[in-house]
C-alpha cells in the first residue's frame, strides 16, 4: 500500500499528540520530525525511528517529504506555510492559520499561485471541531431550514479557564509579540470557526475586549463580541478564560423556533440538541394574531446525533486520503481565514472603539499590531 511521507515541523504539547495518531493511520508515515530543541528532536527520532531535522528549511529540502503538519506557535505558521508550498509540500496546518489576517492573506495567495501548477496540492486546517456528530447535526439542521428565516445566534462559551501557570508554561504564549492574541485567537478558535461555519461571515462587528483582566498577560482574556448580518440575523459571542465552570451553550433562534445545544466535553452523553418547534412561524405570528400577549405554541424535540468527537485523528486520515484517494477535504486551509477575520475584527473593534465592517483592509489590523507588539 502506498504511504505518505510526513514530516511534522513542531514537537510541543500537540506535535507529539499528532504523531501519536499519525502511528496508528496505516497510510501515514513518519518520515522526519523538527523543532527547535535539539534533544527533543533527537529523543523523538529516535522513538519514531524517523529523520531528526534541526531547522524546518532543511526539512522542507528533503525530496522524500511528501506532506508537512505544522505544529509550531501560530506566528511561524505564516513563514512554514510558505516555505513549504514553494517546495511543493501538502500542508496541513494547526490553528489559527495566523496571527492575523494580512498573514492569512499571504499563505492564501501562494497557495493559489503553486495549485497552477500543481492542481493537487492539498491544504488543509486542524480545525477537528467540524468533524463532531453534534456541530455536523447542527448544521443539518440549519441546512435544511428547520428553523426557517434566522434571528439571533448567541454562544457563550466561557468554559476555557486557564490558570497563570498555563499561561507561563511556554514564553510565546498571551504576549502580542510572540503569540499575537488570546482567548479568540487561540482558546475559541474552534468555536469561531464552527460559528461562521454554521451561519456565514457577519457583515459588521462591534466587540467589548478586557485585556489580561483576570490574568497577568498582555492580550484578551474576557470578549463579548455582537454581529450583525445581511440578512438581519444578530449575534452574539461570550468567550472568557477567566470563568469557572464556565458555559459552552448555543443558541440559535428563527421564525419556527430555537435550538439549544449545551457542549460538555467529558460527560459526552449528557449532550442534547434540543429544538423548541413553532406551530406558527413567530414572524407570522406577530403580523396575524388578534391576540395581545399570545405566542406560538411549540413542541419540544430531542435531536439524536453521533457522540463522535474524532479529534484530530479524523483531520490527519481525512488529509492523507485526500492526498493519496482523491478524497474531499473535510476542511479548506483556505477557510482558516474566516475566523481570523472576527477574531481581528473584535480587537480591531475593541482598540478603534467602532463598528467594524466585515471584510476589513488587513493592514489596517496589521499596523494596530505591530504597535501592540512595540507596547
Ligand atoms: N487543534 C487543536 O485543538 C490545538 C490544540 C493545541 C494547540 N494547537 C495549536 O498548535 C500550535 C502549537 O501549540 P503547542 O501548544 O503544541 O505549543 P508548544 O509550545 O507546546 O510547542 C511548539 C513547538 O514548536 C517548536 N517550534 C517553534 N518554532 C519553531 C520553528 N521555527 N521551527 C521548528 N519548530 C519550532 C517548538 O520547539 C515546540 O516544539 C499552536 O498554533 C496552537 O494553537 C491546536
Amino acid at each position: 500500500m502506498e504511504k505518505l511521507n510526513f514530516g511534522v515541523i513542531g514537537l510541543g504539547i500537540i506535535g507529539l499528540k499528532h504523531l501519536n495518531y499519525l502511528k496508528e493511520i496505516s497510510s501515514a508515515n513518519i518520515y522526519a520530525v523538527c523543532s527547535r530543541v535539539k534533544e527533543k528532536i533527537d529523543e523523538t527520532a529516535k522513538l519514531y525511528k524517523c529523520k531528526p531535522y534541526y531547522s524546518y528549511q532543511e526539512l522542507l529540502n528533503d525530496k522524500n517529504i511528501d506532506a508537512v503538519i505544522i505544529t509550531t506557535p501560530h506566528d511561524s505558521h505564516a513563514e512554514i506555510c510558505i516555505e513549504a508550498f514553494k517546495k511543493n509540500k501538502h500542508v496541513l496546518c494547526e490553528k489559527p492559520l495566523a496571527v492575523d489576517v494580512f498573514d492569512a492573506e499571504k499563505i492564501i495567495d501562494k497557495y493559489n499561485e503553486c495549485l497552477k501548477n500543481n492542481s493537487e496540492l492539498k491544504f488543509s486546517i486542524v480545525f477537528q471541531q467540524r468533524t463532531f456528530g453534534c456541530w455536523k447535526k447542527i448544521k443539518e439542521i440549519l441546512n435544511d431550514n428547520l428553523l426557517g428565516k434566522l434571528i439571533r445566534a448567541t454562544w457563550i462559551i466561557t468554559n476555557k479557564f486557564r490558570t497563570q501557570y498555563y499561561f507561563n508554561s511556554a514564553n510565546w504564549r498571551a504576549k502580542w509579540s510572540t503569540e499575537g492574541g488570546g482567548v479568540l485567537l487561540n482558546q475559541v478558535s474552534h468555536e469561531l470557526d464552527i460559528y461562521q461555519w454554521l451561519l456565514g461571515m457577519p457583515d459588521k462587528i462591534r466587540a467589548f475586549c478586557s485585556f489580561g483582566k483576570y490574568h497577568e498577560i498582555e492580550v484578551e482574556d474576557e470578549v463579548t463580541i455582537y454581529f450583525t448580518y445581511k440578512n438581519d440575523l444578530i449575534g452574539h459571542f461570550i468567550a472568557s478564560t477567566g470563568e469557572a465552570p464556565g458555559t459552552n451553550r448555543l443558541e440559535i433562534t428563527g421564525e419556527n423556533g430555537k435550538l439549544v445545544y449545551e457542549h460538555d466535553k467529558i460527560n459526552l452523553s449528557k449532550n442534547k440538541i434540543k429544538v423548541f418547534k413553532n406551530k406558527i412561524s413567530s414572524l407570522n405570528f406577530i403580523k396575524d394574531s388578534k391576540e395581545m400577549f399570545g405566542k406560538p405554541e411549540y413542541e419540544i424535540i430531542d435531536i439524536q446525533f453521533p457522540l463522535d468527537n474524532n479529534d484530530h485523528k479524523a483531520v490527519i486520515e481525512n488529509f492523507t486520503n485526500a492526498v493519496l484517494n482523491k478524497e474531499k477535504l473535510y476542511i479548506d486551509g483556505r477557510d482558516g481565514i474566516n475566523s481570523l477575520y472576527l477574531s481581528n475584527g473584535a480587537v480591531l473593534s475593541q482598540l478603534e472603539n467602532e463598528t467594524i465592517d466585515i471584510p476589513f483592509k488587513s493592514s489596517r489590523y496589521r499596523s494596530w499590531l505591530n504597535k501592540l507588539k512595540k507596547a
